[in-house]
């Protein structure tokens, strides 16, 4: 099980508490806390413009905060004596794709590899992301989802005890979504610690521990996938087609009729209202047509906790 360190905890990996960041007059981040637990993956989920890649390269040492404490491993990544040591342990795969066009993917991983003591071997990190047979291409021959993938390679090849992946898989088709899925529950399996940003409600779902959601430099909700917004709480909706001849005040259970021949019903007690519903159309020797049984989505929660947000707007028109 991961640890899901508070703040302070042993076992804590990444510790933040007040950080604020600006540049000018954007408040980019406006005082968040969050801790990271050893062996756990945290993603941080939210519009363009939260506040999501500032905060990891913070965290990454890439950029001074304004205020606010951080602890990542133990080191103040804003110290510079202490810097080349937190280096070591980290694996980081920046939002924009980071390397050098004109050598071979393997070229790019060797050099890579020398700077730590106790690596991953050239070949295996290949194979981990998927590029042998990319190899000896020169990553400006590469596609967009290839180059993406050697980023990932160059952010594990070093045996990171804890990773940073910011949007690791936008561009990526499905199937290589899937496939970089199935790396980072792998790398999470050996026991690395995991902080990803993702404005994928899916691959927070996926991969997450747990689900911080950052809206205009705020964490506006923090739980797990299932559990956050309330979600694994809310009532559920039963939705199905009426049957013919049927109407809304026959129901044995209370509904309201949509548009169409639909029904809904909200319920916090599915189990017995669904025996109701699926008793009373057997006994007419009818169905119900498109049944189905929900609760609010991932996406439902987020949508709301992000939305009517004037930063929001401004920033995804930017
Ligand atoms: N170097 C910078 N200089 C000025 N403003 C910046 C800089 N980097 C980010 N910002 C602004 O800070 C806010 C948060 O950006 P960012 O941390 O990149 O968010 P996210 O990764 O969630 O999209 C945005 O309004 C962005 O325009
Ligand atoms: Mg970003």
């Amino acid at each position: 099980m991961p640890v899901t360190g508070g703040a302070g905890k042993p076992g804590t990996a990444i510790r933040v508490s007040g950080l604020r960041k600006t540049y000018g007059a954007v408040e980019a981040v406006r005082g968040i806390d969050f801790a990271v637990g050893e062996g756990e993956i945290f993603a941080l989920l939210g519009p363009n413009g939260a506040g999501k890649t500032s905060t990891l390269e913070i965290l990454e040492g890439y950029r001074p905060a304004s205020a606010g404490d951080v602890r990542v491993l133990g080191f103040d990544p804003g110290d510079r004596s202490t810097d080349l040591a937190l280096r070591r342990e980290i694996g980081i795969v920046l939002q924009d794709i980071a390397v050098d066009s004109f050598l071979t993917a393997r070229e790019t991983l060797a050099q890579r590899r020398s700077y730590y003591v106790d690596g991953r071997g050239v070949d295996e990190t290949l194979e981990l992301v998927g590029l042998s047979a990319k190899a000896d291409a020169r990553v400006s021959k590469l596609s967009g989802g290839q180059q993406r993938r050697l980023d990932l390679a160059l952010g594990i090849i070093g045996k990171p005890r804890l990773l940073f992946l910011d949007e690791p898989t936008t561009g990526f088709d499905p199937s290589a979504r899937r496939e970089a899925w199935d790396l980072v529950r792998s790398l999470r399996d050996l026991g690395t610690t995991i902080l990803l940003t993702t404005h994928y409600m899916e691959e927070a779902q996926e991969l997450a521990d747990r689900v911080a959601i950052i809206n205009a430099g705020r964490i506006v909700a923090e739980d797990s996938p299932d559990a956050l917004g309330g979600r694994d709480k809310a009532a559920v909706h039963i939705t199905f087609t009426m049957p013919s001849g049927a109407r809304v005040e026959d129901l044995p259970v209370d509904g309201r009729a949509l548009d169409g021949n639909s029904v809904r019903i909200e319920t916090d007690d599915p189990t017995r209202a669904l025996h109701a519903l699926t008793g009373w159309a057997l006994d007419r020797g009818d169905r119900l047509d498109g049944l189905a049984v929900t609760r609010p989505s991932l996406e439902d929660v987020y949508l709301n906790l992000t939305a009517n947000d004037a930063t929001r707007t401004e920033t995804w028109v930017s």
